[in-house]
C-alpha cells in the first residue's frame, strides 16, 4: 500500500472546483461536490479520453465527449456507451489538506 498524496489545502478547492494530481502515473480529478469529495480517474472506460471537466450530476460525472455517465463514489458506469467502471482512489482531510491514495492493489 503507497502513502497518501497531498493534493492541496481543504479551503483551495470550493464546492464545484475540481483538481488534477498525477498519482503513480494515473491522473486523478478530485472534486468537492455538495461538500463531498472524490477521487476518481480522469479517462473515460469508453474511448479513453479525459473525464474530468464533464458536468455533474449530483455524485455522477457525464463524459464530455459522448456522454456516458459514471459514479463518483465507485467508479461504476451507469450509462451507455460505457459498461467498465473507472478507478477511485482513497481520499482523506487531514490537517487542512487534501490527500488521496492509489488502494487498487
Ligand atoms: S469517451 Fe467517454 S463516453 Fe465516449
Amino acid at each position: 500500500m503507497t502513502d497518501w498524496q497531498d493534493v492541496c489545502g481543504i479551503e483551495e478547492l470550493k464546492d464545484g472546483e475540481r483538481r488534477l494530481v498525477d498519482l503513480n502515473g494515473v491522473v486523478v480529478v478530485v472534486l468537492r461536490v455538495d461538500g463531498q469529495w472524490f477521487a476518481i480517474e480522469d479517462v473515460c472506460s469508453h474511448d479513453g479520453d479525459s473525464l474530468g471537466d464533464g458536468p455533474l450530476e449530483g455524485d455522477r460525472i457525464v463524459c464530455p465527449r459522448h456522454g456516458a455517465r459514471f459514479c463518483l463514489r465507485t467508479g461504476a458506469a451507469l450509462t451507455p456507451p460505457a459498461y467498465e467502471p473507472v478507478a477511485v482512489f482513497a481520499l482523506r482531510l487531514a490537517d487542512g489538506r487534501v490527500q488521496v491514495r492509489d488502494d487498487r492493489w
